[in-house]
């Protein structure tokens, strides 16, 4: 059924770029048609399959061919989940809902041909500035001029990203920071850097909201909304185990139960990831901006330990709990 949908993917380059202006008052319009993005990993399949599931043509790139199966199956599992829910007594509704939405999906290694027509690219590679730095250098050069590129990274200035770019393009660069699963998370932070001017933004607005997601706008700090206030929770949190406050079992229970947080900071660092959390902090503290030195992100001993030992959480059976 799947194999099906992916043989009549649509081909990758059409002639004209797809861009286009629109009217503000037509604030629900996204001017972006065709996305690429770029990591086909659980945030960019996420980010493809959302997209494609509300009518845009998306070129999926990674690596390998390899890696692009992984992302198309990830997307084929996730769908047929939605479609379940959408179609619950109808299989072949349910089997046409996720042909179609895969339909749009074209799969590539080469990102300079994903982004030679694309109204936007995404890029949703491993977490390593040089190598998206180098992929940005890429994709300036082959994106149409008005294209929007987007960064997904969780803990990367977006300026330091697009630092290399030219002026023009630095007007039209932006962070589009989609959370995990994609496909169920509503919130996407909209970063802006102080060199993106406003076009861009309300583009990425209306991108996100015709995506179903719900954008919060804010400047390009450290952590930006979200992160910047969980990572010093997780790390006070983590310091009152290290104190012997009380055990992690109880700190949970006492958040979501007097606090009403549906989880516990030690249930959602292990679901993040420590060594996610570890590589955040780590680098916060050495020099993040505004937060070098700042004692809430010095390492944490009980943090170290479990990352040494390989207990990063959820993904590998055990963190501050057991899986
Ligand atoms: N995982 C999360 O919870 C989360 C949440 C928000 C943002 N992010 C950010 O999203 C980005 C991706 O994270 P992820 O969890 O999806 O990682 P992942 O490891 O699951 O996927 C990364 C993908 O990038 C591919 N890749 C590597 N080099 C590439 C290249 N040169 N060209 C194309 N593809 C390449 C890899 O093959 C892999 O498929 C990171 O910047 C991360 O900080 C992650």
């Amino acid at each position: 059924m799947y194999a099906a949908a992916v043989t009549r993917m649509p081909p990758l380059m059409r002639a004209a770029p797809r861009v286009r202006a629109f009217a503000s008052s037509a604030a629900a319009q996204t001017a972006v048609d065709r996305v690429a993005v770029i990591g086909g990993g659980q945030m960019g399949a996420g980010i493809a399959q959302v997209a494609a599931t509300h009518k845009h043509d998306v070129t999926l790139v990674d690596v390998s061919q390899e890696a692009l199966e992984r992302g198309k199956a990830y997307m084929a599992k996730s769908l047929g989940r939605v479609a379940k829910k959408k179609f619950p007594d109808d299989a072949q509704a349910q089997g046409r809902f996720v042909d179609e939405v895969l339909s749009r999906v074209a799969l590539s290694t080469s990102p300079a041909e994903a982004a030679g027509s694309a109204g936007l690219v995404i890029e949703a590679v491993v977490e390593n500035i040089k190598l998206k730095q180098d992929i940005f250098a890429g994709l300036a050069a082959a994106a149409p001029e008005g294209a929007i590129l987007a960064s997904n990274t969780s803990s990367l200035p977006i300026a330091k990203i697009s630092e290399q770019l030219s002026a023009a393009r630095k007007k039209r660069f932006i962070g589009l920071h989609f959370f995990n699963p994609v496909p169920q998370m509503k919130l996407v932070e909209v970063v802006r850097t102080d060199e993106a001017d406003q076009q861009a933004v309300d583009d990425a607005v209306a991108f996100v909201k015709g995506i179903g997601k719900v954008p919060a706008v804010c400047k390009d700090t450290p952590g930006f909304i979200v992160n910047r206030l969980l990572l010093p929770y997780m790390m006070e949190s983590i310091r009152l185990l290290e104190r012997g406050v009380a055990s992690a079992r109880d700190i949970d229970a006492a958040m979501k139960l007097g606090a009403g947080y549906p989880m516990g900071p030690f249930e959602l660092c292990d679901y993040v990831g420590l060594d996610t959390i570890k590589f955040i902090v780590d680098g916060w503290h050495k020099e993040g901006k505004g937060l070098a030195g700042d004692k809430q992100f010095a390492p944490s001993a009980k943090l170290d330990e479990l990352v040494k030992n390989g207990h990063l959480g959820v993904k590998t059976g055990r963190g501050f709990y057991e899986y």
